[in-house]
């Protein structure tokens, strides 16, 4: 196992970063938010694939979270997060604290839109602008060749490639698939707020999906159908609580009457004090 770097401040973190680039070294970033599970560990694993030098970034980015959102109590766990990391193969942590990345007097903000007015949108405002500028500042520096985000969160993904290629930042966005628990959960870093009776029902969203997927692939091609099998579906779980259920296009992500090319059904679903997020692409 080799010895794992774990950096603070920005300053370190370009001058490491410029000296692996100098040695020809291909850098790969996962970014993330810590309190690491199965689902970070594999884009771990695809940015090892990728890349000759890993690093992992936790950072719990308060720009991106609601007045109402859970940001004080976001869970976190940095010594096993660290362990973890070593376990993978990672090279680097890089961790800085709120205050290095948003000193007295930071003004600035990087905004994708039309993308950022679907789905989560409405109900996240703000969200995506602060998701967009953090990982602006985690590309100048960490200034990977290649950065490794998970389908989980699929309207992040495609933002993230529309800012890259709006920006003509010089970094490869790969996306992996969503891991999941034995029972279909998707996992997240939110389902510890789950009690017991929530966490039984929160595989609705994954059986939704699948319901959504066997009605296509018996031929249904009218989304207001689809949406309308997977809310009865949610909705017949007495805590859950119906952000959205969407059908869209997976490229432009505005909603789509009838399924055709590559769509995407996206759905956010509140148990109690988590609000869990799931999605499956097809192409037809
Ligand atoms: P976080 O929720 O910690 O997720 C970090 C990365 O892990 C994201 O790219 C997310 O899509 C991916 N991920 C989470 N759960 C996954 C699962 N079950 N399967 C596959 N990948 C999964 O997303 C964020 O943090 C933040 O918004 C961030 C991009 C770090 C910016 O602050």
């Amino acid at each position: 196992m080799g010895d794992l770097k774990v950096i603070q401040t920005v300053s370190d973190m370009h001058r490491t970063a410029d000296e692996m680039r100098a040695s020809g070294l291909r850098i790969g970033l996962v970014p993330t938010m810590g309190y690491l599970h199965g689902g970070h560990l594999s884009l771990i694993r695809q940015a090892r694939r990728a890349s000759d030098r890993v690093v992992v970034s936790i950072f719990v980015n308060p720009m991106q979270f609601g007045p109402q959102e859970d940001y004080a109590t976001y869970p976190s766990d940095f010594e096993r997060d660290v362990k973890l990391i070593q376990g993978m193969g990672g090279d680097l942590v890089y961790a800085p604290s709120a205050k290095e990345m948003y000193p007295e007097g930071y003004a600035t903000y990087v905004a994708v839109e039309r993308l950022t007015q679907h789905l989560c949108g409405p109900t996240r405002p703000r969200h995506f602008r602060g998701v967009t500028t953090v990982v602006t500042k985690l590309f100048a520096a960490v200034k990977p060749h290649v950065a490794v985000l998970g389908q989980k969160d699929a309207q992040q993904a495609v933002v993230v490639r529309q800012m890259v290629r709006d920006l003509d930042l010089d970094v490869e966005i790969r996306v992996a698939p969503t891991v999941r628990e034995a029972d279909g959960l998707a996992r997240s870093s939110r389902n510890v707020y789950l009690s017991p009776g929530e966490r039984r029902e929160a595989p609705v969203l994954y059986q939704a999906l699948q319901e959504a997927r066997s009605l296509v692939a018996q031929g249904e091609r009218r989304a207001a159908v689809v949406v309308e099998a997977m809310r009865q579906r949610i909705a017949a779980r007495p805590h859950a609580r119906i952000d959205y259920v969407c059908v869209v296009n997976a490229e432009d992500l505005r909603p789509v009457e009838a399924l055709s090319g590559a769509v995407l059904f996206a759905l956010a679903v509140r148990f109690g004090k988590a609000r869990l997020i799931d999605n499956f692409q097809v192409s037809l």
